[in-house]
């Protein structure tokens, strides 16, 4: 299923600076006179976001990690078909906020559901389609967590209205995820490249451009 684009995902924990570095490169590659699409996960498409909703309703139960995962790949069904592949098709970059890399970390690695039936759910839904480029953004969660609640609070937003279900989760759930993202990346060192979050906005956008336009070539 390979396209003439080039799919690029931003993945790794909350506050971590991938929203920040999405706007940056987006912006530089639409400078530098690319056609780039911007998305999300979950969500991008109508039929995703509403699938976004259910799981992040704080009135919405308890899923299992198998049931997450399940509605997280309708989600990203949907949204690989109606916007990603007919991006890629055009020739289009697209720059997704997280993929299945984080089902990976969040579902299996976190809430401890098997590596393996993650993989057999990707490729029966999508033929294991996936990006080209992974930036994987690595940061001491306190670090993390501590940057989006100065975000929330500079937005007058409070952390438990906010939509990450996650969020509030203990620093240990939060270092199972940074450990899992890690040994995505060591596992795929082709495609997967980590970030150290901690430098200057400045500093990783030039890193992350440098990158990017490498692949391109
Ligand atoms: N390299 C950085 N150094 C310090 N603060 C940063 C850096 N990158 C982003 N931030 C700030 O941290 C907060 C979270 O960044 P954001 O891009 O929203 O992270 P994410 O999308 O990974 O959750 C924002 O307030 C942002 O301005
Ligand atoms: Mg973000």
């Amino acid at each position: 299923m390979s396209a003439p684009g080039l799919f690029i995902t931003f993945e790794g924990g909350e506050g971590a600076g991938k929203t920040t570095q999405i706007n940056l490169l987006a912006k530089a590659l639409t400078d530098a006179g690319h056609k780039v699409v911007t998305t999300r996960e979950p969500g991008g498409t109508i039929e995703a976001e509403k699938i976004r909703n259910l799981l992040v309703q704080r009135d919405g139960g308890a899923w299992s990690p198998m049931a997450e995962c399940l509605l997280l790949f309708a989600a990203r069904v949907m949204h690989v078909k109606k916007v990603i592949q007919p991006a890629l098709e055009e020739g289009q970059i697209v720059i997704c906020d997280r993929f299945t890399d984080s089902t990976r970390a969040y579902q299996g690695y976190g809430r401890g559901m098997a590596l393996d039936k993650i993989e057999e759910i990707n490729a029966a839904t999508l033929g294991g389609f996936g990006p080209d480029l992974t930036f994987v953004f690595d940061i001491n969660p306190e670090a993390g967590l501590s940057r989006s609640s100065r975000r929330l609070a500079a937005e007058s937003l409070d952390l438990k209205q906010t939509e990450d279900r996650f969020e509030n989760m203990d620093i240990a759930f939060h270092e199972k995820l940074r450990q899992g993202f890690l040994e995505i990346a060591k596992n795929e060192p082709e495609r997967c490249h980590v970030i150290d979050a901690n430098g200057t906005v400045e500093k990783i956008a030039a890193e992350i451009e440098k990158t990017t336009l490498g692949t391109l070539k």
